[in-house]
């Protein structure tokens, strides 16, 4: 399928083998069909198989938050693909709290999981073949969210704000064997998991109700608006971008 007024469909993904975490919906699902527009083998993966996988993915399930999952992933590539020179850990999501001092131990534990060391763990996994090619992409999804650190979202925006010091460190140590790694920093987003944790939030007492302003552009985001700017970075058009966080808000957001 091509798309008009973007650069899928262009092929210049073809030759290509990339993995999407998070791709049963949402922005990865955007992701996962800018990729095969563009002519890449994509494996994409979620907890469970679901219609909305786009069509012609492979998939495996898998849950992030674990080291096995990161393992199953791993294998499921090398089956699949046999190699990976495109990894796009997105699978990633919040809850928010009435305040940050209620956030239990345990729900630290888990956003340190989902949204930080699951790519960590797979990004070991899967860099060491990039670094023997000389060769390889890796995008991490964080969320413009860093930026204002709400209590709500505090455990998820620390999280985030983990992956992207993180992520400028392993550009560093990557650069030199040609691999290079970036960050994408939605804003507010239309997708199944941002509506319900915006709803969730909006339930809260403390929450912004329905008082929330559009950002400057007029329109919250769609999900190929994120899977457009992952698409570039993934693309040779961003060969000598790395350690960077593009921030994709409608200006939302005033720079960090
Ligand atoms: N939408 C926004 O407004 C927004 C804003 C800023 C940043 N982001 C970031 O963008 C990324 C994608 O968000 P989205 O809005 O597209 O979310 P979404 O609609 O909830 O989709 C999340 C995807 O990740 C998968 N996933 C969630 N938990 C997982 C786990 N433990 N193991 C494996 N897969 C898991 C989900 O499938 P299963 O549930 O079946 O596993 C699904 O495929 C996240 O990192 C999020 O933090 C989103």
């Amino acid at each position: 399928m091509t798309t008009a007024g973007n650069d899928a469909g262009t092929g210049e993904l073809a030759g290509k083998r990339a993995v999407v975490t998070g791709g049963s919906r949402g922005i990865g699902a955007a992701v996962v069909r800018r990729l095969l527009d563009a002519g890449a083998e994509v494996l994409t993966t979620a907890r469970s198989k679901t219609s909305t996988v786009p069509e012609g993915a492979a998939f495996v399930e898998a849950d992030v938050r674990t080291r096995a999952g990161a393992e199953t992933i791993a294998e499921a590539a090398q089956a699949a693909l046999g190699g990976v020179d495109i990894l796009v850990d997105n699978a990633g999501g919040a809850r928010p709290f009435p305040h940050a001092w209620v956030i239990p131990d345990e729900e630290w534990q888990d956003q340190l999981d989902l949204n930080y060391l699951a790519a960590v763990r797979l990004d070991s996994l899967l860099t060491p073949g990039m670094r023997e090619r000389r060769s390889g992409v890796v995008v991490h999804v964080s969320s413009a969210a860093v930026l204002t650190s709400a209590p709500p979202f505090l455990h998820y925006t620390a999280a985030k704000a983990a992956l992207e010091n993180y992520s400028r460190g392993l550009a560093l140590e990557l650069a030199p064997f040609g691999v290079r790694v970036n960050t994408v920093s939605p804003g507010r987003t239309a997708t199944p998991g941002g509506e319900a944790t915006r709803e969730e939030w909006a339930s809260l007492s403390e929450g912004p109700g329905q008082d929330i302003t559009a950002p400057p552009l007029g329109r919250e985001g769609r999900p190929d608006d994120i899977a457009d700017a992952v698409l570039f970075l993934v693309s040779d058009r961003a060969s000598w971008l790395t350690g960077r966080n593009l921030t994709v808000d409608g200006g939302e957001f005033p720079a960090g």
